[in-house]
């Protein structure tokens, strides 16, 4: 196995997720929190990056908080969570550089696959990279992650990780044959089963771009379609 995920998990048992703090069950799962701590804790993690601002961001504060020069960059959709967010970590006193940005989903076409995904200015994660670690952790519906990873592949360092949320929800095995055809040999892929509601590790082997396949293209962009919509006409802060 790999020393970090071994590391990790042997670990993960001494993280301390408090109940009292822990908001619910939106946010990442209690077990997920611990093994997503001591992960960073076993990385080192310097610089991380986060889709899904929320209790997880105080998670990754706490570790990266105890590097040097550290810095976090979470990512909502939602200015309210994300204010929700940034208040937690402010009271909270710990003393991590953390940025919050707030980011509309908007569909986007990578090659032939129109996915939806945060709105962000070009080249921001790539001028604030590269990151050690990322963390996708998206809304269990209404939104599929998918795109998420191409965003942040290409700004997260060769050897760094990126830990997906829900990865035992039905159709996610969907998105992993589109990543693994986009990424093909530049990426390894850990699924962690018995973690929370699975955990998918992803590693950046090499500096590859993605090749977006063609395969699954239509439904991908039937599906950023119909939640887009959704989204509009559900929530106008998305407008
Ligand atoms: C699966 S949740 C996870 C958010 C975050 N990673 C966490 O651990 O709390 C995904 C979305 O829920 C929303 N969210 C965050 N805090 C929330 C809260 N207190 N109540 C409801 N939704 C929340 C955010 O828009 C976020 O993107």
């Amino acid at each position: 196995m790999n020393p970090y995920i071994a590391a990790a998990v042997a670990e993960m048992d001494k993280i301390n997720v408090s109940r009292m703090e822990h908001p619910g069950p939106w946010a990442l799962d209690p077990a997920s929190c611990r093994f997503v701590a001591a992960f960073a804790r076993a990385l080192k993690v310097r610089r991380a990056l986060e889709f899904g601002s929320g209790f997880s961001t105080l998670v990754l504060a706490r570790e990266t908080a105890a590097q040097e020069d550290n810095y976090l960059l979470s990512i909502d959709s939602s200015p309210r969570y994300s204010t929700m967010a940034r208040e937690a970590v402010e009271t909270s006193g710990c003393p991590a550089k953390v940025e919050f940005r707030v980011a509309p989903l908007r569909p986007r076409f990578y090659g032939p696959r129109l996915l939806l995904t945060p709105a962000l200015p070009k080249g921001l994660l790539g001028a604030l990279g590269p990151f050690d670690l990322a963390l996708i952790d998206a809304p269990h519906e209404g939104w599929d992650p998918e795109a998420a990873l191409y965003d942040i592949f290409p700004a997260m360092a060769v050897g760094g990780y990126a830990v997906v949320d829900d990865a035992n929800l039905p159709g996610r095995e969907a998105h992993w044959d589109a990543w693994r055809a986009a990424l093909g040999e530049a990426a390894d892929f850990i699924h962690l089963e018995g973690i929370g509601n699975g955990l998918l590790v992803i590693e950046k082997l090499e500096d590859d771009p993605p090749r977006y396949p063609f395969k699954g293209a239509l439904g991908a962009a039937g599906r950023a379609l119909r939640d887009y919509a959704r989204l509009l006409s559900v929530n106008p802060e998305n407008r």
